[in-house]
C-alpha cells in the first residue's frame, strides 16, 4: 500500500484512518449482503453479529515498538496487519468455514494469510478463524489495497475469548495457575457445547418439513 510521502504527520495519519475506515466499511457491507442473501436462499442467518474497530494510535505504536519497528506510517502499513479489524460472530462451527469460503471467493478480496485456530486451537484453549485480507479502496486519484484482519468465531468461542482477554489484561500475562487451568477447562466445555448445538441443529433441520422453519 502506498501513501503520499510529501504529507507527513497529522495529514498522513488522517489519510491512514480514512483508508482503513473505508476498507472496514466495505468488508462490513459485504458481510451484510452475504447474510441477507443467505437468509433469502436458505431462510437462515449464518452471522449473528459483526463488530468492527480501528486500532488506536497508542496500540499501533505499542505493537510497532514490541516488534522492534520505528513508529512511521510506512512501518505501520507494512507490519501492523490488524489496524482495521472485523469480528464475525456466528452460531455454529460449520458457519465459520462457510463464511471464510464466501470471503475468499470474492473476486476483489485477496487473502494474504490464514490462521485456523478452530482446527488447531491454541494451548490456552483459544479458538477462532483468522484471515488477513486486502480489499481495494478507490480514492479520487488511486486505488489502495488495504489490509483487514477478519476473526470468525462462534458466540460461545467469543464469550470465552472475552473473559480470557480480560484475564490477560488484568494480570498482564502473569495470571494465577488455577485461573488459567479453569479457563482451559471452560474452553473444553465451549468446544463440547458447540459440537452438541451443531448436531442438535442438524437433527432439527433434518426433521423439519414443508413450510416449517426450524431455524431463524
Ligand atoms: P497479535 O500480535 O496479538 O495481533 O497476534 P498475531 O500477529 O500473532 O496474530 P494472531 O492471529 O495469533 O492473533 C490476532 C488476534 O487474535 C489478537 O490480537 C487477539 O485479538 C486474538 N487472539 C489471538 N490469540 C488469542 C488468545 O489466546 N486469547 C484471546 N482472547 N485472543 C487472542
Ligand atoms: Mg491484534
Amino acid at each position: 500500500m502506498e501513501f503520499k510521502t510529501n504529507n507527513e504527520g497529522i495529514e498522513s495519519w488522517k489519510e491512514v484512518t480514512l483508508v482503513y475506515n473505508a476498507a472496514l466499511r466495505q468488508i462490513e457491507t459485504k458481510m451484510e449482503i452475504l447474510n441477507d442473501e443467505f437468509q433469502h436462499v436458505h431462510q437462515y442467518n449464518p452471522i449473528e453479529h459483526i463488530k468492527a474497530r480501528i486500532k488506536t494510535p497508542e496500540s499501533i505504536v505499542k505493537k510497532l515498538k514490541r516488534n522492534g519497528y520505528e513508529s512511521t506510517i510506512e512501518n505501520m502499513v507494512n507490519y501492523v496487519n490488524d489496524i482495521a479489524g472485523i469480528r464475525i460472530i456466528c452460531s455454529f462451527t460449520s458457519d465459520i468455514f462457510r463464511i471464510a469460503d464466501m470471503i475468499s471467493d470474492q473476486r476483489d478480496i485477496k487473502v494474504i494469510g490464514v490462521k485456523d485456530y478452530i482446527t488447531f486451537p491454541k494451548a490456552s484453549g483459544y479458538k477462532s478463524y483468522h484471515m488477513i485480507v486486502t480489499v481495494p479502496v478507490y480514492l479520487s486519484d488511486r486505488t489502495v489495497d488495504t489490509k483487514v484482519e477478519i476473526q470468525i468465531r462462534t458466540v460461545a468461542m467469543d464469550f470465552w475469548a472475552s473473559l480470557e482477554h480480560k484475564m490477560h489484561y488484568k494480570f498482564e500475562g502473569d495470571a494465577p495457575e488455577h485461573i488459567k487451568n479453569e479457563l482451559v477447562e471452560c474452553a473444553k466445555l465451549v468446544s463440547d457445547l458447540d459440537a452438541r448445538m451443531l448436531s442438535l441443529n442438524e437433527e432439527i433441520l433434518s426433521m423439519s418439513h414443508g413450510t416449517q422453519k426450524a431455524i431463524v
